[in-house]
């Protein structure tokens, strides 16, 4: 789907992310959501807040699992992906604290493989992903999954692409700060999802659409995988459409 503007686009995936947490209200069950972090998907959280404020969404049956954390920030770092969920969602609906799962940056090595376990197992309990939202990175990763990421993996601990690092050498004042791993949900993870909504924004991410969505399934593009999968829709504005 091709949106005029990033409003437009924010409004659409909010009112389907909405439904989905209706529907599982009225059948007092729990949504269990899959969520990103990045400047792509802040219009969505924005109108998520207006839906909850405005139309009193209710977010309390809720059950939310982070894609991915940088590896060596504890939860209360200032460029953790746990504070900017709380900044940019978590503190603004009613979701319960528990209810909220987010990879812990500060694990220790010796630990890792037993908490990307029980990050799985927690996924399972929960019921699995009802809907995971992604946006991609221009080498075509989705959550921290580089090229050349397994088809099957699952959580782990993971290395970041270089140009993984250079896109986020501005919050890190300096490509050298920024971390060089992390842990993600892996794309055998993902790819459980029943629904998976792509989302992308601006001419920068033109190039790696384009081979999304035209190119041929190929483990050099991660996000190529979702072709194949039974619910997968991407949604872009028309500059992230213009080489289509
Ligand atoms: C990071 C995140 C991804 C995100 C990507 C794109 O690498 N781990 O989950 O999709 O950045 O970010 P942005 O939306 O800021 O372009």
């Amino acid at each position: 789907y091709v949106f005029e503007s990033a409003e437009d686009l924010a409004r659409h995936v909010a009112r389907i992310v909405a439904g989905v947490i209706s529907e599982r209200n009225a059948l007092g069950q729990n949504a269990v959501l899959g969520l990103p972090t990045g400047s792509t998907p802040t219009g969505v959280y924005r109108e998520l807040i207006r839906l909850h404020r405005e139309e009193g969404l209710d977010f309390s049956g809720v059950i939310t699992f982070n894609l991915d954390e940088y590896y060596g920030l504890a939860p209360d770092a200032f460029q953790s992906y746990h504070q900017w969920m709380n900044e940019n969602f978590f503190r603004h609906v009613n979701i319960p604290a528990e209810n909220i799962h987010i990879p812990r940056g500060d694990v220790s090595p010796a630990e890792i493989d037993n908490y990307c376990r029980d990050y799985e197992s927690a996924i399972e309990r929960a019921g699995g992903l009802d809907i995971v939202i992604l946006g991609i990175g221009r080498n075509g990763h989705i959550g921290f999954n580089e090229p050349f990421s397994s088809r099957n993996s699952r959580t782990r601990l993971c290395t970041l692409d270089p140009v993984t690092r250079r896109a986020a050498a501005s919050d890190f004042f300096g490509e050298w700060n920024v971390p060089t791993q992390a842990i993600t949900m892996g794309l055998g993870t993902i790819f459980e999802a029943r629904k998976i909504l792509l989302l992308a924004l601006g001419e920068h991410k033109a190039g790696i659409i384009k081979e999304l969505t035209e190119g041929s399934v190929t483990p050099r593009v991660p996000a190529s995988y979702l072709q194949e999968h039974t619910d997968a829709t991407v949604l872009v504005d028309t500059a992230a459409a213009c080489k289509l």
